[in-house]
């Protein structure tokens, strides 16, 4: 293989450096393209473009392969609890007895926020929709922590807002949720799991602890685990970008959260439940959304399918459309929905539309159907994502500090008008 790639421009060559990655991913390192040729490239939505150097996850979108840290995902979702892949997410290696025990008393001690943080939750409407309390609340926790306001990359300091982070986000979660069903908060309780006391916190009442089933916790544990990073994803390249000017990490997270939210991203997971239950209710067949979402002059798309690297099956929904099937039996439930989205996923199968487009069900497909087993709110399933991605932003956000930080600051090419002259008010 060639170490130089070579541009030709007005007749002129130009070479530049082939860079190869662990798995022998090819890269044109254009660092210096613009100071050697005067130009740019041009690439909307990055979907050619390296943004950075990682060693966190990697994704092979041809083969379907997803590895944490080089774990397979199939072994890191069926070995692992999600406080392990979230160490091993952070740190790089899969924790020891005492390094795990020493994480996840750090998780326990940081469970709780500050009470002067609780009045906030009221201050927010009933109606308000919790990715914006979560993003608000994140980087209000900030105010308490003045210290970490710099930027803590580096060792005890880091571990600590590491932790602060991966438990409160949970608190913030399900204090919201509380507040807007008009239920009393539950206070973390540090004698459960980290998925147990979310589901206490979530689901408790004063006069009856929420009893968390061991099939409900593994479910849990699974969905978190699935969602706790994914290279670069919007909302992942979000946090870089923030961080990159040298914000904190509650403000890095805080916009990640924001990027999270689109429906082309992780909103995707509750708007694939509302497509389920307007198929359901419309009682058309399969065959009529399948039609809608190949025409192009009907914005309706099939919510929880494509990728924009997986072009293969998304690893994670292999797994979690197992998984699902499993939880249903377990609680005994029957969801119509899961019949549904089975028969969606069969015609698109067999449909040129999408085998041609590679469009196959994502990692929101089946997400949803887990989420309603265990009886978690509709407007909470993207806040779930968020909460199982924060150990990816945060490894993220650390590796950027890591390697040698540049401001994030991509060009353009413009398209306006030419230089004019100020028109006075008169002449206009
Ligand atoms: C996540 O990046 C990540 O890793 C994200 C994520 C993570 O873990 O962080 O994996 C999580 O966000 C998963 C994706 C969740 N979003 C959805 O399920 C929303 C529905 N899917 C899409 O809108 C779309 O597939 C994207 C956003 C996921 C990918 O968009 P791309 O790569 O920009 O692809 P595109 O929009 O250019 O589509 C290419 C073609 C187009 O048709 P043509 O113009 O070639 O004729 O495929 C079509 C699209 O119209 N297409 C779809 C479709 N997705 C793509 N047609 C119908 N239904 C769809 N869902």
């Amino acid at each position: 293989m060639s170490d130089k790639a070579t541009l030709i421009i007005d007749g002129q060559k130009y070479d530049f450096d082939m860079i190869t990655g662990t798995e022998n991913e090819r890269c044109i390192d254009i660092q210096s393209l613009r100071d050697t040729t005067g130009c740019i490239t041009m690439d909307p939505g990055f979907a050619n473009t390296g943004s950075c150097y990682s060693s966190i996850t990697y994704v092979d979108g041809a083969k379907g392969i997803l590895r944490y840290r080089g774990y397979p995902i199939e072994e890191i979702a069926e070995k692992a609890s999600f406080v392990e892949a979230a160490y091993l997410i952070l740190y790089g290696e899969l924790p020891k007895a005492d390094q795990l025990k020493a994480f996840s008393a750090r998780l326990k001690e940081h469970a709780p926020i500050h009470t002067n943080l609780e009045h906030h939750f009221s201050g927010f409407p009933k109606s308000a929709p919790p990715m914006a309390i979560l993003s608000a609340m994140l980087n209000l926790i900030s105010c308490f922590h003045p210290e970490v306001l710099e930027v803590p990359t580096t060792g005890a300091e880091f571990d600590r807002t590491a932790s602060l982070l991966l438990s409160k986000v949970r608190t913030i979660a399900a204090f919201a949720y509380r507040m807007a069903s008009g239920k009393p908060i539950n206070h973390p309780n540090p004698h459960l799991t980290y998925c147990g006391n979310f589901l206490h916190m979530m689901f408790s009442d004063p006069y009856q602890e929420y009893e968390v089933s061991p099939v409900v916790d593994r479910a849990l544990n699974l969905f978190l685990v699935l969602h706790a990073d994914h290279e670069q994803n919007c909302s992942t390249s979000t946090v870089r970008v923030v961080g990159s000017s040298r914000a904190n990490l509650f403000s890095s997270v805080a916009a990640g959260v924001c990027a999270l939210w689109g429906p082309l991203h992780g909103g995707a997971n509750a708007a694939v439940i509302k497509m389920l239950e307007d198929i359901r209710q419309s009682g058309r067949p399969a065959s009529y959304y399948i039609d809608r979402a190949k025409d192009k002059n009907d914005p309706f798309r099939l919510m929880g399918f494509g990728h924009r690297v997986y072009k293969n099956f998304d690893p994670r929904s292999i797994i979690l459309k197992k998984q699902v099937y499993n939880l249903l039996e377990a609680l005994k439930l029957d969801d119509q929905l899961l019949e549904i989205a089975l028969q969606l996923e069969e015609a698109t199968l067999k449909d040129d539309y999408f085998i041609s487009r590679n469009l196959y069900p994502n990692v929101d497909f089946y997400s949803g159907i887990l989420l309603r087993a265990i009886g978690i709110p509709l407007n909470m399933y993207t806040v779930m994502f968020a909460i199982g991605r924060m150990p990816g932003w945060i490894a993220n956000w650390k590796e950027l500090h890591d390697h040698k930080l540049r401001i994030s600051r991509p060009r353009q090419i413009y398209t306006g008008s030419r230089a004019r002259t100020f028109v006075p008010m008169t002449e206009r």
